[in-house]
């Protein structure tokens, strides 16, 4: 009896271990930290995003789905970094790139291109600046510019 409650609580610990060791290594290769990243999340966006980050109608969109589109054209690669809360956030470029990365992987999974290449500090330096002061503007040029590549998937509104 003893035995076997031994054994099954050993097995359960090898699978947490693998799963943390396994979700590691897949953040890594990602390119992100994830504690810095919910670190980053939960000083400087959450506040207005909302902890799992959906859209409240009419005032803040959601980043749930929506980035991984945004990403496919270098356009809406570079909006995502110029918007005023990640652009004038006090993160500092390499902690902007981790927290877009760790979003893009957990929470655009499914939308993000396959071939999507992870934000660099460096790429983060030369773009995120200067905050882009008319984002509905820009925004609706985006959506414009993917629905020109075929990607229908965004709405104008949220
Ligand atoms: C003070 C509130 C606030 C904070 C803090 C904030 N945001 Fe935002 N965010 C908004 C609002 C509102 C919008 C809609 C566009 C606008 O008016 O700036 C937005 C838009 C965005 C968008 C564009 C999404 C779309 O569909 O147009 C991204 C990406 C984004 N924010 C990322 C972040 C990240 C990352 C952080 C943290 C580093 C952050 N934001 C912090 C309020 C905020």
């Amino acid at each position: 009896m003893k035995t076997t409650r031994a054994r099954q609580l050993y097995a359960a610990l090898l699978a947490v271990s693998a799963a943390v060791s396994g979700a590691a290594v897949h953040a890594e290769e990602r390119g992100y930290d994830v504690a810095a990243a919910r670190q980053a999340w939960v000083l400087n966006c959450m506040g207005c995003h909302t902890g799992d980050a959906h859209a409240i109608a009419g005032k803040v969109p959601p980043l749930t789905g929506e980035l991984g589109h945004f990403v496919r054209v270098p356009e809406g690669r570079e909006f995502v970094m110029r918007v005023p809360g990640a652009s004038n956030s006090s993160l500092s470029d390499a902690e902007l790139a981790n927290v877009l990365n760790w979003l893009i992987d957990t929470r655009n999974a499914d939308t993000r291109p396959a071939d999507f290449r992870p934000y660099t500090a460096q790429e983060v330096a030369a773009k995120r600046r200067p905050a882009l002061t008319d984002v509905a503007k820009h925004r609706k040029a985006l959506i414009e510019s993917l629905r020109r590549n075929g990607d229908t998937a965004v709405a104008d509104q949220y």
